[in-house]
Order: structure tokens, then C-alpha cells, then sequence
């Protein structure tokens, strides 16, 4: 998400808005930018650049700012527009004497920037963002409130706001909907931000603005009114979390935020693409015709994006009836594949910047295949490389162990699987409508999930003492056993290794004694009976066995050491479920080994060498 912060005050604005943005980094983001009034000359100055605030502070060391005691900050996540320096904030007016930046979306930006257009207003960049200068400026009649005020009325969406204008050099404008804003209150001196880390060092003092209010601050008042101009006398609160508790809003690491953020994440690409009993992904509409002709269907991704691309196979396959091959991207790209022009290649990536993914993209183009992938970063190289990009919108990931982005590729993987199935028809609409049907569900039932974890923290506790784990499922859920012995093996360095449970006989079994831990995945499926086999023959031999149950399976608890339930969904929907207690056990045992969850060693958030 991106972040904001404002300043008026005595100090000198530019560096100390820089250094707040640092403590806001954490939120994610591909650009950053400044901007300030210059007192006196009423000028306003602006510097921003593409990439990390380091970018922007090697800039000002050739452009420094004058001074200047008012000043808004921000880094962006990119939304609308791909990141670089002319679509970073701060944005401002045709008169460049105003100057905003923004956290959110507008919606309705699109019909406001034709008609904003139409009276000669001239835009600069591709962002939602810049609307909002313009329309402040067509309001503007010296009253920067009710310039603001007026503008609000116009927007649709989430926002949250910092306005400033060279004719007022003693205001700062803050609003919000949507997005959170707070108020740090300081001795002649006011702030804005986005999160309180970043204004901690400065004041504990902070207002958190509620949706649908406003604030005008000088250096020594602030007035909060709704957005209707009435005035509101606000809570002042005191801030005791330490800066890093803060980053983290209060969970011990940022994998356990975001584990706890996969409701809302697939609530949002729920809601989104799901009406009804209809759903749509638009992304996909200009790729209709070439949908309807494709012969074959080739997955390229790494590590969890590939386990993600593993479960769209059975999904794509169940839906549509078309084949479908996964590969690992560093194998793809010097194995000479197979592609034709009606191979379609689905490129899955986070970070959208893999290397090898990357890379095979650009292989299978050369040879004729369209390319839609599959990205959390908005503008990427994957998505920038792509015919079609589907966003999967799930927030800046920052635990180097992907979670939300995990679920939320998975639950892509539904929706295309779907669009597949009634482009093609050859399956049933009702065996497509009970998958999305049952896919609105998920949001709450991982909001019932997580009601658990106190469960799965005492059996991963338990379990963490084991030098070597084996992760077993079947059928749809062979791609989750992967994902689980990835989970653990990545941030508690514990060999952990994900089969298929069918070839436990084939090798793996002679693993097991009284020193193996094995996590079998056995919801209610077709192959449950296999599972419960594969269960006995490992306590036959001593094994210790957590299993992973549809609620209400009472039997299981005859034959598994450990038993942790999900609730009953659709048997193609059970790996959006599962990923959960797995994510969990992984990162529990972590904990209890005292590793280094977020950043654990040698590994990287996003591998951008090959
Ligand atoms: C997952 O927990 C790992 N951090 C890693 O396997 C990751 O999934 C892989 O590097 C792919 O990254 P991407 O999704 O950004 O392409």
C-alpha cells in the first residue's frame, strides 16, 4: 500500500519527511516522491523517483530542496499506472501550485479525468491520483478547505489525502475514506501519515482521522470536520507500541500478518470478480477468441508460484478439459519446450520479476505462445512482458515466505479455470457454478480457520523437535503437500520433503521410524481411503502423523497422532484451505526454533539473478 506523510512545523521539512518515508518502506512500494512550499517566493518544489527512497535521496544530492517548513511526502504501490518517476506523488494542479498525494483508489477516475480534460485541463501521468489536483484546482477560489471539500463530493472509492498549495504556506489539508490517516500532534509542529511508525520518533500524540473526515492543520492547531464541513472534536490518542510492533500493526512478524490478511485478500478478488451466480474476469475478455482455439496449456513459475501453478493444472483440467503442463521456469527455458501458436503459457509470479520466469516468457513468445500471467506487482516485468495480466491485488507481501499471494494465485487459478470451462463448454456450467458458488465462501471460512491456529501452534510446538518432515496428499492436494515441505523447509531450515502419498511405496517409506513427522493432507476426496491407508502404514511403523481433516471427520482421529480441520468445501477448493494450517505449522515451528521468520538466510523476496 502506498504511504503518506505531511509535515508543518519549524523544523526543516524535506529531510525529515524523507526519513519518515523510510518507516513507512515496509508497506511496500516502486516509487517515492517530495514536494514542498517554499516560504517567501510561494513556489512549490517537487522531486520524485522511480524505486527505492535511496533513488530519490541520491537525486537531491545534485537537486537539493530549499528549505521549507510544509512539505508532503509519499511512496507509492502502484494501482493504476506503472511505477516510474512521472506516475509517482506527489501530483499536482495545470498551476502547479497545488499538490496532493494519495493512498487508494478512485474509482470513478476515468469519467472525472474526460470531463477534467474536456475544460483544457492536461494530465501528465497514467495515475487515478492526478484527478484529484486537477479537480481541487477547478474548485479552487483561494479557499483551499472548501477547494478540497468540494472535490471530495466528487469521488468515488478509498482515499486518504495530503493537500498542500503555495498560496497557503501555513496549511496542510489531510482526508480520508477508505485508507487509513493519522494525526501526529507535536509542540509547533503537526504531521500527517499513513501509519504511525512514521511519525513515532516525533510524537506519541496522534489523531486517527475515521472515514469521512478532514482535518486543516497548521504548526500549532488542528481542526477535524466531517466531510460535510461539520466540526468534529477528535480523540486524541497515545501511541505505546514500539516503531517495529507498529510496522508489524501489532502481530510478532509480518508472515503472520499477512497470514491473517488471506481473508480479506480473497474476500476482495471475491467481491470483485463474483456477482451472483456470475463472474467475470475482464482482463481476460480481448483473449476470448484465442481462449476458444488454444490446443494446450503450459504453467511456468518458481517455488510457491509454481505449487500454485500445480493446483491450476488439476483446476484447469477439471474445468475445461484443456491439457495442461507446469514447469519450473529455470527448467522450462533451457529444455527448447514445445510451443506453438495456440499454446497458451501462464507465467505465475508475485514479485513479477523472477528472473527465470521471466526469462521463460520470453522464450515461449519467440516461439509464437500468448502469454498471460499471473502478478501481485502492479507493472512488473512479467506483467509488462505479458499479452494478458491478471493482478491478484493481495497487498505488498513482505515475509520472504509467500502466504497471501500463495492463496491468492490459487483463487485466480479458480476464476480462469472457470472462464476456461464456459469458454470451452465442455463441462457442465453447473460443475463450474458450484466451484465459484463455493468459492465465495472461502473469505469467512478463513476467518473460522484462524479462530484455530492457538490448535495448530500447540501441535506444531509438539512436532518442532523433528529433525525431517514428509508432506503427503493426493490428487489436488500433491501440490499442497509441495507447498507445505517448502513452507517449513524455508524459515525453520528443517528437510522437509512434499510426495504424492500414492508413492510412499516407492521410496519415501523407508524414511519412516519413530523420528519422522509426517503432515498428511486427507480432506474428504475421492482418495480419502488412500490417505487413511498411507496414515496406517506409517504408524504401523512408528511414524508420527498430523493430519489435515474436513471438520466433522471423526474416524481419522483412530489412526493419526495429531488431527487439524477445515472446514467442508468444494473437494477442488480444499487447497485454498489447507495452505492455511500448513502456512501455520511452518511458521509456529519456526518460531520455536528461533529462526528468523521474515528473512530467513540465503533466501531473497524476489530472485532476480538467475
Ligand atoms: C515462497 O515462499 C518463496 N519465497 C519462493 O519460492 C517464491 O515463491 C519464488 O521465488 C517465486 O517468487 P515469485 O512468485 O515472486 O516469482
Amino acid at each position: 500500500m502506498c504511504g503518506i506523510v505531511g509535515y508543518i512545523g519549524d523544523k526543516k521539512a524535506p529531510p525529515l519527511l524523507i526519513d519518515a518515508l523510510k518507516k513507512l518502506e515496509y508497506r511496500g512500494y516502486d516509487s517515492s516522491g517530495v514536494g514542498i512550499v517554499v516560504p517567501g517566493d510561494g513556489n512549490i518544489v517537487l522531486r520524485k523517483a522511480h524505486g527505492k527512497i535511496q533513488n530519490l535521496q541520491n537525486l537531491l544530492r545534485s537537486k537539493p530542496f530549499p528549505d521549507s517548513s510544509l512539505g508532503i511526502s509519499h511512496t507509492r504501490w502502484a494501482t493504476h499506472g506503472v511505477p516510474n518517476k512521472v506516475n509517482a506523488h506527489p501530483h499536482r494542479d495545470c498551476t502547479g501550485k497545488i499538490l496532493i498525494v494519495h493512498n487508494g483508489i478512485i474509482e470513478n477516475y476515468e469519467s472525472l479525468k474526460a470531463a477534467l480534460q474536456k475544460k483544457g485541463h492536461k494530465f501528465v501521468s497514467d495515475t487515478d491520483t492526478e484527478v484529484i489536483a486537477h479537480l481541487i484546482e477547478s474548485h479552487y477560489k483561494k479557499d483551499l478547505l472548501a477547494a478540497v471539500q468540494k472535490t471530495i463530493k466528487q469521488l468515488k472509492g478509498a482515499f486518504a489525502l495530503g493537500v498542500i498549495c503555495s498560496d497557503h504556506p501555513d496549511t496542510l489539508i489531510a482526508a480520508r475514506i477508505g485508507s487509513p490517516l493519522i494525526i501526529g500532534l507535536g509542540k509547533n509542529e503537526n504531521f500527517i501519515a499513513s501509519d504511525v511508525p512514521a511519525i513515532l520518533e516525533h510524537t506519541r500524540k496522534v489523531i486517527y482521522l475515521k472515514d469521512g473526515q478532514m482535518a486543516k492543520l497548521s504548526k500549532d492547531n488542528v481542526e477535524v470536520f466531517t466531510f460535510a464541513g461539520k466540526s468534529v472534536k477528535p480523540k486524541i490518542d497515545k501511541v505505546t507500541f514500539s516503531l517495529d510492533a507498529v510496522q508489524k500493526q501489532g502481530y510478532a512478524h509480518f508472515m503472520l500478518k499477512e497470514m491473517h490478511e488471506q481473508s480479506d485478500v480473497l474476500k476482495q478478488m471475491v467481491q470483485k470478480r463474483i456477482k451472483g451466480n456470475t463472474f467475470h474476469l475482464e482482463e481476460l475478455s480481448t483473449l476470448d477468441k484465442e481462449l476458444k482455439n488454444i490446443t494446450n496449456i503450459i504453467i511456468v513459475a518458481c517455488g510457491t508460484a509454481y505449487h500454485a501453478g500445480l493446483v491450476g493444472k488439476y483446476v484447469i483440467e477439471a474445468l475445461s478439459g484443456i491439457p495442461v503442463t507446469v514447469d519450473v521456469s529455470s527448467e522450462f527455458r533451457y529444455r527448447n519446450p514445445i510451443v506453438g501458436k495456440k499454446t497458451l503459457v501462464m507465467a505465475v509470479s508475485q514479485s513479477g520479476e523472477t528472473a527465470d520466469t521471466l526469462a521463460a516468457i520470453k522464450e515461449a513468445k519467440a516461439k509464437g505462445a500468448k502469454i498471460v500471467s499471473i502478478c501481485n506487482v502492479i507493472g512488473s516485468s512479467i506483467a509488462r512482458e505479458s499479452d494478458g495480466v491478471l493482478y491478484t491485488h493481495a497487498g505488498p507481501e513482505i515475509g520472504v515466505a509467500s502466504t497471501k499471494a500463495y492463496t491468492a494465485q490459487l483463487c485466480m487459478f479458480y476464476l480462469i479455470a472457470a472462464k476456461l470451462g464456459v469458454v470451452r463448454g465442455v463441462v457442465a456450467k453447473k460443475d463450474i457454478d458450484n466451484v465459484i458458488q463455493a468459492l465465495k465462501h472461502i473469505p469467512a471460512l478463513y476467518k473460522k480457520m484462524l479462530k484455530t491456529k492457538n490448535a495448530i501452534a500447540r501441535v506444531a510446538r509438539s512436532n518442532a523437535h523433528f529433525g525431517c518432515f514428509l508432506f503427503l496428499g493426493r490428487n489436488v492436494n500433491y501440490p499442497s503437500a509441495m507447498e507445505g515441505a517448502l513452507k517449513l523447509k524455508e524459515i525453520s531450515y528443517i528437510p522437509a520433503e512434499g510426495y504424492a502419498a500414492g508413492e510412499m511405496k516407492h521410496g519415501p517409506i523407508a524414511l519412516i521410524d519413530e523420528y519422522r513427522a509426517v503432515v498428511c493432507i486427507a480432506p474428504e476426496s475421492d482418495t480419502y481411503e488412500k490417505m487413511i491407508s498411507n496414515i496406517q502404514e506409517i504408524r504401523s511403523r512408528k511414524g508420527k502423523v498430523i493430519a489435515i481433516a474436513t471438520e466433522g471427520d471423526e474416524a481419522i482421529k483412530k489412526h493419526a497422532t495429531h488431527v487439524l480441520y477445515v472446514p467442508k468445501t468444494h473437494k477442488l477448493l480444499t487447497p485454498l484451505l489447507v495452505a492455511l494450517p500448513l502456512q501455520l505449522i511452518a511458521y509456529y515451528i519456526s518460531v520455536k526454533r528461533g529462526c528468523d521468520v521474515d528473512q530467513p538466510r540465503n533466501l531473497a523476496k524476489s530472485v532476480t539473478v538467475e
